[in-house]
C-alpha cells in the first residue's frame, strides 16, 4: 500500500479555508480517493470540546492556557485521527496545524516561536505536513468578507493582531517556500479551487 500524503491549508480568518475545504473533499469523494479532513481546533470528540472553551468570546482564557489548550487538541487529533489515516494510506488534510500556532500565539500573542517550537515537538513528535497550502489574502478583504458576522473570540481581537497574523504567514511561507505554496485567495472560488486541485494532485501522485 502506498503511503499516505499529510497537507494542511492555512490563511487568516476568512480567507477561504473552509469554502475551498469543501470544494476539494466533494471532488476526492467524486474520485474516490481516500482522505480524512481533520479540522483545529476541533478534529475529534476531545478537540471538539477544547474548541468550544476557546472559542467562546466569554472564556477569560490567558494567553499560555491557549496556546497549551492548541497543542492539547493537536495532540489528541495526531494521536487518534491524524497517524492512524496516514497509516491507512490515506490523505490527510488538515484545516490549520502548527503554523497557525505559531501565527496566532507565537506572533500576534508574542509567546514566542521557540516555545511555539517545543510544545509543537512534543505534542506532534514528527508528524509534520509535507505540504502547505497559504491561501492569501490581506486583512483589509478578511474585514470586508468577515462583516457583520459574529465573531469567536479570537476573530474578535482587534486590527493590529490580525495584522500580526498576516504578517507571521507572510514571513513563514517566505521562510519555508519548499513546503509552503502560496495561492492567491482574492480570486473567483473556481479558479481557486482548481489550483489547489492541481497543486494536491501533483503531490498525491507523487507520494511514496
Ligand atoms: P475561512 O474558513 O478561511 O475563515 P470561509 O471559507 O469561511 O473562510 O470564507 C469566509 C467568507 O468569505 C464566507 O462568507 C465565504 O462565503 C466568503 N468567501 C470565501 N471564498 C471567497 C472568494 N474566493 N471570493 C469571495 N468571497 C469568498
Ligand atoms: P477556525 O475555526 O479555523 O476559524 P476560521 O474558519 O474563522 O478561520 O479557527 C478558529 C480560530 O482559532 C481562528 O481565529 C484561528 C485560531 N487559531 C489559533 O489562534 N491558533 C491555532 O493553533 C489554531 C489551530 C487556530
Amino acid at each position: 500500500m502506498p503511503a499516505g500524503l499529510f497537507l494542511s491549508i492555512e490563511g487568516i480568518d476568512g480567507s477561504g479555508k473552509s469554502t475551498q475545504l469543501e470544494l476539494l473533499t466533494a471532488r476526492l469523494k467524486r474520485e474516490a480517493v481516500p482522505y480524512l479532513l481533520n479540522r483545529e481546533p476541533g478534529g475529534s470528540e476531545v478537540g471538539n470540546q477544547i474548541r468550544q472553551i476557546l472559542l467562546e468570546p466569554k472564556n477569560p482564557v490567558s494567553p499560555t492556557a491557549e496556546l497549551l489548550l492548541y497543542f492539547a487538541n493537536r495532540a489528541q487529533n495526531v494521536d487518534e485521527q491524524i497517524r492512524p489515516a496516514l497509516g491507512e494510506g490515506k490523505l490527510v488534510i488538515s484545516d490549520r496545524y502548527t503554523d497557525s500556532t505559531l501565527a496566532y500565539q507565537g506572533s500576534a500573542r508574542n509567546l514566542g516561536q521557540g516555545l511555539v517550537a517545543s510544545l509543537h515537538a512534543i505534542a506532534c513528535r514528527g508528524t509534520e505536513p509535507t505540504l502547505t497550502i497559504y491561501l492569501r489574502i490581506t486583512p483589509e478583504l478578511s474585514v470586508k468578507r468577515l462583516g457583520q458576522q459574529k465573531k469567536d473570540r479570537l476573530e474578535a481581537e482587534g486590527r493590529a493582531f490580525h495584522e500580526r497574523v498576516f504578517e507571521a504567514y507572510e514571513a513563514l511561507a517566505h521562510a519555508d517556500s519548499a513546503r509552503i505554496v502560496v495561492v492567491d485567495g482574492d480570486r473567483k472560488q473556481t479558479a481557486i479551487a482548481e489550483e489547489i486541485w492541481r497543486i494536491v494532485m501533483d503531490r498525491w501522485k507523487q507520494r511514496d
